[in-house]
């Protein structure tokens, strides 16, 4: 049968992130440090557009409303726009997170074939630090010439996402709300997270919701405007001057595992419950062994239908406790 699946928590199957490679053309010390020694899954390892399109068509009957490509950076992964094309012959809406190296070459041609908007990371407005965050000589010029392509073809509303680390950014989340407020874009800052092992994540380098609302309120005046549907990331904040707006995601400090519907497919065909699980249940096996899609949607049901993951709620109790749990990394399940 079909309809909503609801795992052990109560939750609602409903968004389904699909990263399409574990390649990335940065080395964000946030999720994949510069000095790491990294093997990426082999070719014949990863699924092919024609089995994530089969996959999306199997699973879609549980109820997914959404779908958000991503990587590590998914615009590495070539002629990316054939994967978009196939999933946008379904009716779902269809979004992609990336560092913008390559959007500007590659927003006509995603728009072209059924993208509807983009998600920007951009940590920094100054080249310094931005190149020190990125692990790589970017200009932020460079990125924001791939926001303005992405505006002008129409992949919008465009996002951007800010990862907030103490002592490295926070001097300039006033400018970089400034900034966006002024391109009217909505920017999103994000509490740096312990996703994966590699990247030195310490309580201490994360700056909290409360206090980037405290530097934005400094300047402007601002209303909390909840989250805009149920599960969202973001909790979203209105500009009282022109309604314009920003968001937060507090995965630290304020967690929002009670109503977390996401499900994610990582490049090599293992399908995760959590951002911050261990490991995936393969359904790359079924795809290639002649499943049907019936086989696939039972097997990724049941998978839900057992979930009680709460990762984020538990961070703090485990971190007094001692323990840290191992984690995929960041680059392998997409964010
Ligand atoms: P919208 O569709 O625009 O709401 O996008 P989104 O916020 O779901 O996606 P995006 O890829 O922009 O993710 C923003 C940030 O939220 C990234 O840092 C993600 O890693 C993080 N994030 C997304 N989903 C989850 C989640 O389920 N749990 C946690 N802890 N973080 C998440
Ligand atoms: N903490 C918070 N956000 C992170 N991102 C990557 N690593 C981290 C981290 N450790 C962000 C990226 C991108 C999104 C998918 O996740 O900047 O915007
Ligand atoms: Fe690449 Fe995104 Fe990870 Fe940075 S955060 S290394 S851009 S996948
Ligand atoms: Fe969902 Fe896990 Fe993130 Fe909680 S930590 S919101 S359960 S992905």
């Amino acid at each position: 049968g079909t309809g909503s699946v609801k795992d052990l928590l109560g939750r609602e199957l409903r968004d389904l992130r699909i990263s399409v490679t574990d390649r990335c053309n940065f080395r964000c010390f946030f999720c994949m440090p510069a000095d790491g020694d990294y093997s990426f899954f082999p070719k014949e390892e990863i699924l092919t557009f024609e089995e994530i399109a089969r996959f999306v068509k199997a699973v879609l009957p549980l109820g997914i409303k959404k779908i958000r490509i991503t990587g590590g950076e998914p615009l590495v992964r070539k002629h990316l726009e054939n994967l978009i094309r196939l999933i946008s012959e379904f009716d779902v809406d269809i979004s992609l997170t990336t560092n913008g190296f390559l959007l500007k070459e590659k927003a006509k041609a995603l728009k072209e074939a059924g993208l509807k908007r983009v998600t920007v990371s951009l940590p920094s407005l100054r080249d310094d630090v931005l190149s020190r965050m990125v692990g790589r000589d970017v200009k932020v010029k460079t990125i924001l010439m791939g926001i303005e392509e992405a505006i002008k073809v129409g992949l919008v509303p465009v996002k951007v996402n800010v990862c907030v680390v103490k002592g490295v950014n926070d001097s300039e989340i006033l400018d970089i709300a400034k900034f966006f407020k002024g391109m009217g874009l909505t920017v999103r800052f994000i509490e740096f997270m312990d996703v994966g092992t590699l990247n030195g994540w310490s309580l201490d380098k994360v700056v909290s919701a409360k206090e980037i609302l405290s530097i934005i309120q400094k300047e402007f005046e601002v209303e909390p405007i909840g989250r805009g549907y149920r599960g969202e990331t973001a909790q979203r904040y209105r500009y009282k001057d022109d309604g314009l707006e920003f968001g937060i995601i507090a995965s630290v400090t304020e967690p929002f595992c009670g109503d977390c519907n996401r499900l994610r497919l990582t490049a090599d065909g293992k399908v995760l419950t959590c951002l911050f699980a261990q490991d995936g249940y393969d359904v790359k096996r079924l795809i290639r062994s002649g499943a049907s899609d019936e086989d696939i949607r039972e097997f990724v049901r049941s998978v839900w239908l057992s979930r009680k993951d709460r990762y984020s709620e538990e961070r703090l109790t485990l971190l007094k406790e001692g323990k840290s749990p191992r984690k995929i990394e960041m680059f392998k399940v997409g964010g």
